[in-house]
Parts: C-alpha cells; structure tokens; sequence
C-alpha cells in the first residue's frame, strides 16, 4: 500500500456504517478454538497453522463456515459473539452496523429458541455503545426455501426495533430466487425491509431476478451488474443500493484483485454503493482496511468515504429516529 500515514489515519478515525455483515463469518477465529475446545470439539481442520480460518474457494468457505458455528450453541455463545464482534467494529470506529442472523444456526428456526438467542444478543450489544447494532434475519439459500420459510417465520415474530431486515446468503447457484418469494413475501408483510445476495456468483439476471421476484431495496454484492450496462443504468434510475464487499470478492476469487474490481465503474455511472466487509476474519479485512485499499487503489479520500458513509445512512434498515441519532454522530464526529 503507498497510501501516505495522515490519509490511512485520517481514513481509520472517520466514523463508518456497515451494511453487510454476518455475525458468525465475523467470529474471530481465536474465539471459535476456545470455545470449540470448551465444549470438547476437534475443529482443527478449519485452521491455519497460524490460526486463520483456512479454505480454498467458495464452497469449501461455506462449508468451513458452517463449521465454525458448531461450537455456538447457546444464547450465551452468541452474547460471547456479539460482545468480540462489536469491540472490533469500535475499533474501526463503526457507528452503526447491521449483521445477517440466521434463526437455522440460532435454535434451528424455532421461534422460542429464536428468541432467547435475540434477546442474549441484544442484551451484549447494549454492552458496547459505540456501535448501534440492528439485525437482519438471514435465510440460507442451500438450505432450501422450507427452511427460508421457517427463518421468515421467526422473522415475523421478531421484527421490531432491533430486527429490521429479512435477508438471504449461502450459495446462489442452489435454487432460484421465485423459489424464496414466498419468505421474502411474508418478511414483506411483517414490515421488515429487505435485501438477498445476488450478483456475487451470478450475472446480471440474477440481480434482475433478485428485484423483480423478492422486491428487495438492497442487493448484497450486486457487483456483476457491470456486466450488463443496460442493468447498470437501470439500478442508476432505481433506488436500489448495493452493498459492496470488495475485500471478500477479491478473496474469494469473483475478481483478481481491487484494480479490477467494479465498485468505482459503478459507483461512477451512478449506482447507489456502500462497502461492507462481509466476513472480515475470513478475508483478512476490517471496515478501516476496505476504505484505506479503496482509497490507495482508486484515489478516494476522506470526502469520497462521507459521501458513501450516507448513502449507506440512507440506505439503512433502522427506523427514523435512530437515523436522526447517527445523522448527529457523523456530523459532530466526521473527520
Ligand atoms: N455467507 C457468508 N458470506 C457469504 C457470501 N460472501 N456469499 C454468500 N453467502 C455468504
Ligand atoms: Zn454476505
């Protein structure tokens, strides 16, 4: 990197929002192994020798993943999780993030387990305020739109202050998206705002697919758009905003590297674009690392990250009153 030190500082203090997050792809790695140890479990295979998590392309990445959450078991794991995972967003000066929960990892969609979880979770976030945390319900597509259907239940009976979204990950070659409209149909009907993952591993029509069949505002990744300039300006005219990962593209393999990456082509030809980090101890990333390789790479400085910080306050899921709080934070914290 040959950005100079005042600008990688300057970029590390801004205060940021991130929009695409999921609680356990932001487990530490070291707090998986102790706690798997805890419990008795041999996760050995999921690591480096160095202690990273280890994986090579992204099926092996979902399945070491999963993995991972074997160890999270209880509602108190979670509150453990929420605890490590919102002290490293502070440290990135994060003010406001909204995480992918996915009731199938938390009580294995029943509605009562769900909610102990929720509560523990929301209980540890109140534990660190600097960061206002929200959640997103998360389906996982290879899991199959039965149990999309059971998370959209649990979503129906959590949506509120802290559940604000209904989402889905996992692979998006496994079904097709009019599969999970009915789940996202029901998320629809019980207020909740909604976003899918599309456009990472699919072309363009899945972007496409991802608005007209499940409505949503927000697309994770989105990024291959860029390769049909007819959806390009399409999603320019919409209010669609994308939530961008450049870090986890690029190690996961979708580009070779940032120079090649589409967020600046897209973000030019006037599509709405927030970055996010997806997984960061997967990709070796945090929010102040995505924007200093931003900006090293393209030449965006700290005008351009306020700039993306409030499509991305205007993007978010969270209700009015919270946005007028965070609106007050940016402005007599923006650096
Ligand atoms: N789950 C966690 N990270 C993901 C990604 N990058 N794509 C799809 N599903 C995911
Ligand atoms: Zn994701």
């Amino acid at each position: 990197m040959t950005l100079d030190a005042e600008t990688a500082e300057h970029l590390a203090a801004q205060p940021k929002i991130e929009l695409h997050h999921h609680i356990e792809g932001a487990a530490p790695p070291g707090f998986i192994r102790d706690l798997a140890a805890r419990k008795g479990l041999d996760l050995s295979n999921i690591f480096t020798p160095d202690g990273r998590y280890s994986y090579r392309g992204f099926l092996q990445f979902l399945d070491v993943y999963e993995a991972a959450t074997a160890p999270l078991t209880s509602p108190e794991d979670y509150a453990a999780l929420t605890r490590a995972v919102l002290d490293e967003a502070a440290r990135a000066n994060v003010i406001y993030l909204e995480t992918f929960i996915s009731p199938a990892f938390c009580g294995g969609g029943d509605v009562a387990a769900w909610n102990d979880y929720l509560a523990a979770l929301e209980e540890a976030a109140r534990s660190v305020p600097e960061v206002t945390l929200r959640g997103i319900v998360t389906a996982v597509r290879h899991f199959g739109p039965e149990a999309a259907q059971q998370a959209a239940t649990c979503a129906q009976a959590s949506a509120g202050d802290f559940i604000v979204g209904f989402g889905m990950g996992g692979d998006e070659n496994a079904g097709l998206f009019r599969d999970f409209a009915p789940a996202y149909d029901a998320a629809r009907e019980a207020g909740l705002h909604l976003t899918a993952h599309a456009g990472e591993w699919g072309g363009p029509d899945a972007v496409r697919d991802a608005i007209t069949h499940l409505k949503v505002a927000r697309i994770g990744h989105g990024v291959r758009a860029i390769e049909d300039p007819a959806l390009v300006r399409e999603l320019a005219a919409s209010d669609v905003v994308l939530e961008v990962c450049p870090g986890s593209n690029i190690a996961l393999g979708v580009y070779p590297d940032l120079a090649a990456h589409p967020i600046a082509r897209l973000r030019a030809a006037g599509v709405r674009v927030t970055v996010s980090t997806d997984d960061p101890p997967f990709f070796d990333t945090t929010m102040t690392r995505e924007h200093q390789r931003l900006a090293d790479t393209f030449g965006w400085g700290p005008a351009d990250f306020a700039a993306l910080t409030r499509t991305a306050l205007d993007a978010a899921f969270c209700d009015a009153p919270t946005k007028a709080a965070l609106e007050t934070q940016l402005e007599t914290k923006d650096v």
